[in-house]
């Protein structure tokens, strides 16, 4: 028996023939929907750019009895590829994000309190802004069919401001994911500073460990922690635009050519406020794009293994 197909992702969804049975073989399947079986088997980079594909699947097969060898038959198969929730999508990692996920074919909701933001590039017309605020957040309206989660929140301000932006927030979110039956939860932390324990009891350390917690806890074998160290990139605030590469690039380009000689000086308190490396936000976007698309990726990422995910996406 032999059996070809035109699609990596379909093939496992056809039938073995039964040795015994007399050919010509009828399949009951001459349409067959692959949009009830598990959505993570079929993901976007395969299946194409939109949320609903049709595919059409040629297999043949011989068996005995068959005189001419080969019968074919066509599949035509409604494949569900991904769609991710982005809390914050609005936001300076939040709408990188977003930019990477529709570059990639990806269908993409964002939650945030403004809603759509002001930013430039046709992407932004793609995505479905929805506006909310997480506390009180409608869930029916972005939950429903998403393949992953991806939470942004965070921030800073007073002790209680921060623990609940940075902790309560996203906890509330990974429990919503959850019971919406979302099967990938990807948190953005942050790095694991060496400062001394009175700044790392801060609402804002603390709140991002509680969530990390939530997040390994609730998706054991498919939760994403990223711990990035300062992020740049062109922020925007008030509409302007805040060129944060002119610092962090080569910022991150000078450690990488002296990392050997710095290492033995990163057990001094403090000293990753200058030696962690900056990340791009281009490159926390990819390695969350990574993270969506294999299945092998979960737990947390440090900022190397931030950068080397993103090394594997090619948008
Ligand atoms: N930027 C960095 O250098 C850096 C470094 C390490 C880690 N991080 C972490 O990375 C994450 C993203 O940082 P960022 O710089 O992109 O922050 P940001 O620009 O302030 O984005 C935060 C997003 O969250 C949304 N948001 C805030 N409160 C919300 C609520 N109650 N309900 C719904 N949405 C809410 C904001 O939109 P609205 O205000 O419109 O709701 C915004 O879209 C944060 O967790 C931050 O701690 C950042």
């Amino acid at each position: 028996m032999a059996s070809t197909a035109s699609c990596n992702c379909a093939v496992a969804a056809i039938p073995a023939i039964p040795s015994s049975s007399s050919l010509p073989y009828r399949l009951g399947i001459s349409k067959l929907r692959l949009s009830s079986l598990p959505s993570h088997k079929f993901p976007a980079r395969l299946c194409g750019n939109s949320s609903r594909n049709r595919f059409h699947v040629k297999s043949s097969y011989a068996g005995t009895n068959v005189r001419d060898g080969l019968e074919s038959i066509d599949v035509v198969a409604d494949i569900k590829t991904e769609k991710v929730v982005v809390l914050g999508g609005s936001g300076f990692v939040g709408s990188a994000i977003c930019k990477a996920a529709v570059a990639k074919g990806i269908d993409v909701v964002s939650l945030s309190r403004s809603g759509r933001p002001t930013l430039p590039g046709s992407w932004v017309d793609q995505v479905t802004w929805v506006p909310g605020d997480v506390f009180y957040a409608n869930w029916d309206e972005v939950l429903p069919g998403a393949t992953t989660v991806i939470s942004t929140l965070g921030g800073f301000g007073n002790e209680e401001q921060m623990q609940r932006i940075n902790g309560e927030a996203n906890i509330v979110a990974v429990n919503a994911a959850k019971d919406y039956g979302v099967p990938k939860f990807i948190l953005i932390s942050v790095h694991e500073y060496n400062l001394p324990s009175f700044l790392l009891s801060s609402g804002y350390f603390t709140g991002k460990r509680k969530a990390e917690s939530e997040v390994l806890s609730k998706y054991p074998s498919s939760g994403v922690v990223l711990r990035p160290g300062f992020i740049y990139g062109k922020r925007r605030v008030d509409g302007l635009e805040v060129p944060l590469d002119l610092v962090g690039e080569p910022w991150e380009k000078a450690l990488g050519a002296v990392s050997n000689l710095i290492r033995p000086l990163s057990s001094l308190p403090g000293s990753d406020l200058v030696l962690a490396s900056p990340v791009s936000v281009n490159d926390v976007a990819l390695a969350v794009i990574n993270a969506i698309g294999d299945d092998d990726v979960f737990g947390v990422l440090t900022i190397e293994q931030i950068k080397e995910a993103a090394a594997k996406v090619k948008i």
